[in-house]
């Protein structure tokens, strides 16, 4: 009888690409009634990175991160069949974001389509991206993780526009063979209770774009805070928990929690319910604040250096919707020191 061959999916490689332009807390404070020290003990974020310049958008930050991902792991791009694109702030309505980022990447041969799912679409795009690398169906895919968040920012909401910064970052995912390293398995949710507290209201079918919704300032996020922090802490943490469990992983056997930065707070309560020490959990909300669907891909791509092949992973994230979700992985690869 012929065994067989068990197909792993295996993230082989992560690129990432931030614009210049720093919006530190101090300009804040410039134009706002905010302080840096309000910013920082209640969000743990010092500065955002936002795309700046006429005619560009969350595809301008993608394709300059799967530019890096193909050319680090020396990947041509006729050898991509599948790129799906996670982001909030798409190019336009259609086309799909992700098929912009391929055609100004020059990936002529593979499917391509956006997927939304606001702060956990990074999560969600790398399940599904796994299940097609597992059946068989692609063999090597792109996921990506983008958003423009300063394009649906009010910057006359304290509330909000402290919060977002702009970037992408992509990892590349391959079929590993009969080698156990790769993405073992996810959890993902979702519960529209969430709806009232965290939404765009315009630019949609419901209320397409006039002047009214302009005039009612429609086409910015609209975040009651207090609701999705509740939530949030308490999701992320309870998925985290479960995948853990599931795995019969303790707090000692996890080498890192990747989490989704929307705040400290969260993480830090999610890292506490885990069982997790401070040094294992990634966190660059200072510098780069809440990126949505880039946050977990450019933790990957800010520790990629100390990652170890076999390190037990758990990425986890929590948005609007509400989604959350976690996934447990292990790293597939040694990168080489940078001299
Ligand atoms: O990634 C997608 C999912 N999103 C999240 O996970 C975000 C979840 N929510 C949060 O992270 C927090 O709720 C926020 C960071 C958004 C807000 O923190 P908070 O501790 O929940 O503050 P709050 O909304 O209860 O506001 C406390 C006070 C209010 O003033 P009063 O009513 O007590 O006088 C706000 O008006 O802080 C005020 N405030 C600010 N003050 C200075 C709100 N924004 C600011 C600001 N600067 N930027």
């Amino acid at each position: 009888m012929v065994e067989k061959k068990k197909i792993t999916a295996a993230i082989t490689g992560v690129a990432g690409y931030v614009p210049d332009y720093i919006l530190t807390n101090a300009e804040l404070e410039q134009k706002i009634n905010t302080t840096d020290e309000w910013i920082r003990s209640r969000t743990g974020i010092k500065e955002r990175h936002i795309l700046k310049g006429e005619g560009l958008g969350t595809s301008d930050m993608g394709y300059k991160a799967v530019q890096l991902l193909l050319e680090k792991t020396n990947t041509s791009p006729s050898e991509i069949d599948f790129l799906v694109c996670a982001t909030t702030t798409p190019d336009m309505q259609f086309p799909a974001t992700a098929t912009i980022i391929c055609h100004k990447t020059g990936i002529v041969n593979a499917a391509s389509f956006d997927l939304a799912a606001a702060c956990s679409g990074f999560l969600y795009a790398l399940t599904t991206a796994a299940q097609f690398i597992k059946t068989g169906a692609s063999k090597k895919a792109i996921v990506v993780g983008a958003d423009k968040m300063s394009s649906i920012i009010d910057y006359t909401d304290r509330t909000t526009c402290v919060l977002f910064g702009d970037g992408a970052a992509a990892v590349l995912l391959e079929a590993s063979v009969d080698d156990e390293n790769g993405i073992v398995d996810s959890i993902l949710r979702s519960d529209g209770i969430g709806i009232p507290y965290l939404h765009m209201k315009g630019g949609g079918s419901v209320k397409p774009a006039s002047a009214a919704t302009i005039a009612a300032k429609d086409h910015y996020i609209f975040q009651d805070g207090q609701p999705v922090f509740r939530f949030a802490v308490k999701k992320m943490a309870d998925v985290s928990a479960e995948i853990m469990e599931k795995h019969h992983l303790t707090g000692e056997d996890v080498a890192w929690l990747v989490p989704h930065q929307a705040n400290k707070r969260i993480i830090d309560a999610t890292a506490r319910r885990m069982g997790l020490s401070t040094d294992k959990v990634m966190l660059n909300i200072e510098k780069y604040g809440n990126t949505t669907a880039a946050t977990i891909p450019l933790c990957l791509w800010d520790w990629e250096q100390q990652l170890r092949k076999g390190d037990k992973i758990i990425l986890a994230a929590f948005g609007g919707g509400f989604t959350w979700g976690a996934l447990y992985l292990k790293w597939a690869y040694d990168t080489p020191q940078q001299t």
